[in-house]
């Protein structure tokens, strides 16, 4: 759908700057459970992994999930969820789990919720991390500062890289190829992204852009954001559409790393 050019320009710059992507408070404060990692968590089980990676993640000593962007603390549970399925739950404790956003409230609020885990209650002497540990074991988390497009780590680190609708929040095509090969970059060469978004089906202009609860929300067509991804040294090794209706479509994709393009372009 969107809006015609012209009135997206005039909303656009109407919003202060702040709100590009990385948003203002409200939007954590109201941000809406519906869209937090839960359903990426399902997705990621219905869609599975072919078996040789699936095995690898399984049976490694320690896996690192890298989450790009995280508006609710409601995923630290929902990312310890993902971790359980793709490693085990015993296993899980081995794991770390890296939250990276460049907002400074989302920043906080993960911050908070990651103490909390260890935090001794005034009466048990227990912490939520043990006391949960049984039914509910965690991985250690790092909740820090950093830029999707200009990842702050090292090349060839992470083993799942999770993007949650991420994208949408970058505004042009120079900065989804920016995150893609950042992306390719700090995957291990057997790692896994596991990304959703959304994409438009028109082919008017490259990109579209629209206003969304205060937020700018962008699309590409899906073959762009495919290309943008192999440009960067991915490959493909599952695809899941959630949705596809009218103008617009919610894709999940799963790449790996291209054997045949360890450099990128
Ligand atoms: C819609 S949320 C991701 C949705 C996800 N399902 C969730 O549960 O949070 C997008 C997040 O990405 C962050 N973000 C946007 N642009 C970013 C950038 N360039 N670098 C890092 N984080 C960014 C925003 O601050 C926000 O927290």
């Amino acid at each position: 759908m969107g809006f015609p050019e012209d009135m997206t320009q005039k909303m656009i710059s109407e919003i202060p700057s702040e709100k590009a992507g990385v948003t203002n408070d409200d939007y954590y404060e109201n941000f809406d459970s519906f869209f937090d990692l839960q359903m990426m968590g399902e997705r990621i089980e219905h869609v599975g992994l072919p078996e040789d990676v699936a095995e690898r993640l399984r049976s490694s000593e320690r896996n690192d999930f890298l989450v790009l962007g995280s508006a609710t603390v409601k995923n630290i549970n929902e990312v310890t969820r993902i971790a359980h399925h793709i490693h085990g739950k015993k296993q899980v404790v081995n794991d770390v789990i890296t939250i990276v956003d460049l907002n400074d409230t989302s920043i906080r609020m993960h911050k908070e919720a990651v103490e909390q885990l260890d935090r001794k209650s005034d009466w048990t002497g227990t912490t939520v991390r043990e006391s949960s540990a049984e039914a509910f074991p965690y991985p250690r988390f790092n909740v820090e500062r950093g830029d999707i497009r200009n990842l702050p780590y090292g090349d060839s680190t992470k083993d799942v890289v999770i993007s949650d609708y991420t994208i949408n929040f970058l505004d042009t095509p120079e900065d989804i190829n920016g995150c893609f090969g950042e992306v390719a970059r700090v995957l291990k060469e057997d790692g896994v992204l596991f990304i959703a978004f959304r994409y438009k089906k028109d082919d008017d202009a490259p990109i579209e852009r629209a206003s969304q609860g205060g937020v700018i929300i962008s699309k590409m067509r899906l073959e762009d954001y495919l290309a943008s991804a192999t440009r960067s040294g991915l490959t493909i090794l599952k695809k899941e559409t959630i949705y596809t209706e009218g103008a617009a479509g919610d894709i999940m994709v799963v790449f790996g790393k291209d054997p045949d393009k360890r450099s990128r372009t």
